[in-house]
């Protein structure tokens, strides 16, 4: 299994607050690493600093868009980084409120066409993947929290991404919607794509991720599979608490 993406020693400050310290990790290819830990642990900075969206103080990211081919992406523009095939959602959804769903995701397919009409036949293509072809000509404005999110899911695939970076798109989604969420991921990874995503909920994690890694007042305390984190007593203190433990131990 190759890397797609390694992060070495990435480290990002705002002032005298370290956001990321000295984070290493690597994102296999086709692969679902999943970043967890508290608020405030620099989960959003890191993918800000993958994406070019912050220059980090001092590291690398170095992406490989092919086996043999490597390219250092540190501090590159972010529309730069986003053609090279690494696209990111927002914690904050950002969905165009006067456009249409469509619209919104031909926005993404413009990334590398011209052409309306390629772009629309891509976004219709990424609609109907994304089980959105119904919702095609509402508005943004009209769409609930878990469709904004879907859209912004579906916008973000539209640029054609060979890494997709999710950054808590199962926030505010009921059990039904997250389950509908955790299944597209794994529809999305069986079909090549290698996701990096950020999230809170635990039970929507640890069945669908390879890889997870803690971070915890802006370093990494754990990385490994999500059995090997649903045991590891310094991610249990810093963060899931004895409840999920216990929980995990029983099943
Ligand atoms: N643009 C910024 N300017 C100053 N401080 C920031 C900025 N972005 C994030 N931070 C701080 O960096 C730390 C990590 O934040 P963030 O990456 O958003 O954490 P998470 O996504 O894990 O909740 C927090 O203390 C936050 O207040
Ligand atoms: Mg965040």
């Amino acid at each position: 299994m190759r890397n797609i993406i390694e992060i070495r020693n990435l480290t990002m400050k705002f002032g005298e607050l370290i956001a990321n310290e000295d984070v290493s990790f690597d994102i296999e290819h086709e692969h679902i690493v999943s970043l967890i830990g508290p608020n405030g642990a620099g989960k959003t900075t890191l993918f800000n600093c993958v994406t070019g969206f912050y220059k980090p103080c001092s590291g690398q990211v170095t992406y490989y868009p092919e086996e043999d081919n490597k390219i250092d992406i540190t501090g590159q523009p972010t529309h730069k980084i986003c053609k090279l095939g690494i696209t990111r959602t927002f914690q904050i959804v950002k969905t165009l409120s006067e456009m249409t769903v469509e619209q919104n995701v031909m926005a993404g397919a413009f990334l590398h066409t011209n052409r309306t009409s390629e772009a629309r036949e891509l976004a219709r293509h990424i609609l109907e993947q994304t089980g959105l072809t119904q919702k095609r000509d509402e508005l943004g404005r009209n769409l609930t929290v878990a469709e904004r999110k879907r859209v912004e899911i579906a916008r973000a695939l539209a640029t054609n991404p060979q890494v997709l970076m999710l950054d808590e798109c199962m926030a505010g989604l009921n059990q039904t919607e997250i389950k509908d969420v955790m299944n597209l991921i794994l529809k999305l990874k069986d079909s090549g794509q290698t996701l990096l995503i950020v999230e809170h909920i635990m039970e929507a994690i640890m069945p669908i991720s390879d890889k997870v890694v803690v971070l915890s007042s802006g370093k990494k305390i754990a990385e490994g599979s999500p059995q090997d984190i649903a045991n590891n007593d310094d991610v249990i203190k810093a963060y899931l608490g004895e409840k999920y433990h216990a929980k995990s131990k029983k099943s």
